[in-house]
């Protein structure tokens, strides 16, 4: 295949190109990235998940019950947990543990944490790590009673252990000496060190595999899974039920996810909801007298993040330590309310204008996201319009076939890919769609990554109509989980984090970015190999290929305008061994890599010709 690239005529690359979705699905936010490690810590209910004692388990001859005492902690945790002796009278002490989200990773880092305390307990209250397997004690602390009869008091503490655990099987326990009776306890609390230090923050090792995505912006909270009574002391935060099937405790509310933004350097794309519920069409509806609230609510938020602190709810922004008001650019309308007929036809007839004339009215600067995916409920036009957020959940073989969607896009609009990922395999060569009643890959595959990386292809030759992309769902919890495939899998233990074939993708593409597409002279049709150059100055190119279905390999000979002689280039190549190789665990819960990278230097010729040959299911960036 000879090219010839010229180094100018293209288009300005968006600066969004890459970027993230977060929704807390597959336990990827309670349980996952939000660092707490007490599972259950508020006893928190609602009417699809009531309060549960579970996972506590009483230490000693301890009897638990579940309590909404005349005093509560607040009114949005008004359940507690009551630790009373049993009634076999012993010495010993009494109390509870909790074995945290499916274990806990004790490291020699400082924890911290605390608990709220009801009764006239006088002594101390030990608080430990432990193992549940033996008798190991990795750290223990004494905390004397702050305890008063009929008041709710916080104790804090830090727990340090010396050592490693040496296995995650651990558990986290508060004893009490059972002489003066029962004591409530609510919002048990312990953290890890948190990515950036941030208080009620997020998981190091987490975050950090996101960082390595070079991401432009998060699309959060969701997704379906979208929130609200997010802000202000985790005392004040009800919880509520999730859409997948656990409740979340919004302990990663809304400021967690903007402080998220600031520490990754990424821009916040709100999502709020638009009055749609996930469900087959008429009950799951709003009407427009019922969605009216929900316009406010929505106005109160963007007040609550955007405005000055004259007003009330910049005013509150204030007084949780947040004088200034964040950058937020972006906000979209709803997720996927194209999705049943009443949703579309509700979407454009009400629900998405309602939004859009009053946010515009307050916000004129903010750019509008439609759910839609169509061009179909969007006002305006050029620069003013709105964008439209388009998903595709496909095979490898459907979704390379949608290679030139973006081709034949209206420039009128941009669009935002806000979910993309490969789910299901090949249908010997039928350009199905995905059967939702047939199982989905347990993890991304290669032949899948190869496929996202030929459709992230197209959408940078398109960059004048795709605003940016993000592959979804962005994590998973190998122990619960109720979507598959996602970009990076995990469990409570630090050094089990997987970074799937989807992810090495991204992370070659999303970190060889480049100011402005630039045209492509060619002997050869796209396919199978499928590429998209780009500059970032004079002499700087970076070229990105992906080969998908060749039957031999690929000699590429390639002249870039301006480029001489001599002159250097690094060719960056990723393969795996086989089409459906996964990054998953192996059998002793070690993160296995599929995906191999190979890096060559290259020298132009005597024309300013590089040269190099790839093989089929190769994905490849080469710069200049
Ligand atoms: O990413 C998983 C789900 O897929 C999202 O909640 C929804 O937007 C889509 O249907």
């Amino acid at each position: 295949i000879n090219l010839k690239v010229s180094s100018t005529g293209g288009n300005a690359s968006s600066p969004l190109m890459y970027g993230l979705m977060f929704e807390d699905i597959n336990h990827s936010g309670d349980g996952g990235i939000y660092a707490e490690l007490i599972n259950n810590r508020a006893f928190q209910g609602s009417r699809a998940f009531p309060s549960t004692l579970e996972p506590w388990v009483p230490v000693g001859n301890a009897v638990f019950a579940l309590q909404n005492t005349s005093i509560p902690l607040s009114s949005a945790l008004p359940t507690s947990i009551n630790v009373a002796p049993g009634p076999l009278s012993s010495h010993a002490k009494i109390g509870l543990l909790n074995p945290g989200w499916w274990g806990i990773d004790v490291k020699p880092q400082k924890y911290t944490g605390s608990f709220w305390a009801l009764g006239s307990y006088k002594g101390d209250f030990t608080v430990k790590l432990q193992s549940n397997l033996t008798d190991d004690v990795f750290a223990s602390v004494e905390i004397p009673s702050s305890c008063q009869p009929g008041k709710w008091v916080e104790h804090k503490f830090e727990l340090e252990p010396n050592l490693a655990a040496s296995n995650i099987n651990n558990t986290f326990v508060i004893e009490f000496e059972p002489g003066s009776g029962a004591v409530n306890f609510n919002l048990i609390s312990l953290f890890p060190p948190t990515y950036k230090n941030r208080p009620n923050g997020n998981r190091p090792e987490l975050m950090e595999a996101l960082k390595a995505l070079n991401p432009s912006f998060i699309r959060m909270p969701g997704g379906n899974n979208m929130s609200n009574e997010t802000i202000g002391p985790l005392t004040q935060r009800p919880g509520r039920p999730g859409t997948w099937g656990y409740g979340n405790t919004d302990g990663l509310g809304l400021v967690e996810y903007l402080n998220w933004c600031t520490d990754l350097e990424v821009e916040p794309l709100l999502a709020v909801w638009a009055g749609m519920y996930l469900g087959s069409d008429a009950d799951h509806i709003l009407s427009a007298e019922a969605l009216a609230p929900w316009v406010d609510d929505t106005l109160n938020e963007l007040e609550f993040i955007l405005g000055p602190v004259s007003t009330p709810y910049g005013a509150l922004r204030a007084s949780l330590g947040y004088p200034e008001p964040w950058a937020l650019k972006y906000v979209e309308i709803g997720n996927e309310d194209n999705l049943y007929t009443n949703g579309s036809s509700t979407y454009a007839a009400y629900r998405f204008s309602m939004f859009y004339d009053a946010i515009t009215a307050a916000y004129p600067n903010l750019k509008i996201i439609s759910s839609t995916g169509d061009y179909t409920a969007v006002g305006g036009s050029g620069e003013t319009a709105t964008w439209t957020d388009f998903h595709t959940y496909s095979r490898p073989d459907t979704l390379v076939s949608m290679f030139d969607k973006f081709d034949h896009a209206s420039r009128e609009y941009k669009t935002l890919i806000g979910e993309y990922a490969i789910v299901q395999e090949n249908l010997d060569g039928q350009l199905a769609g995905v059967n939702w009643d047939l199982p989905k890959f347990p993890q991304p595959v290669w032949i899948g990554a190869v496929s996202e990386a030929i459709w992230s292809i197209g959408a940078e030759r398109n960059s004048d109509a795709v605003v940016g992309m993000s592959y979804a769902p962005g994590f998973q919890n190998l122990n619960s989980y109720n979507w598959s495939p996602d970009l990076i899998s995990f469990t409570a233990d630090v050094s089990q984090t997987v970074l799937s074939t989807s992810w090495h993708v991204i992370n070659l593409f999303s970190n060889s970015r480049y100011t402005s597409t630039v045209p492509i002279t060619s002997d050869s049709p796209l396919g199978p190999a499928y590429w998209v150059a780009g500059t970032s100055g004079e002499g700087k190119y970076t070229f990105k290929i992906a080969i998908y279905n060749a039957t031999s390999s690929v000699p590429f000979n390639i002249t870039f305008e301006g480029v001489a002689k001599g002159a250097s280039g690094r060719l960056t190549v990723l393969s795996a061994p086989e089409g459906l190789s996964a990054n998953m665990l192996d059998g002793e819960g070690v993160p296995t890599e599929v995906v191999a990278k190979r890096e060559v230097e290259l020298v132009a010729g005597s024309a300013g010709e590089f040269g190099f040959e790839l093989e089929n299911w190769e994905v490849a960036v080469f710069t200049t």
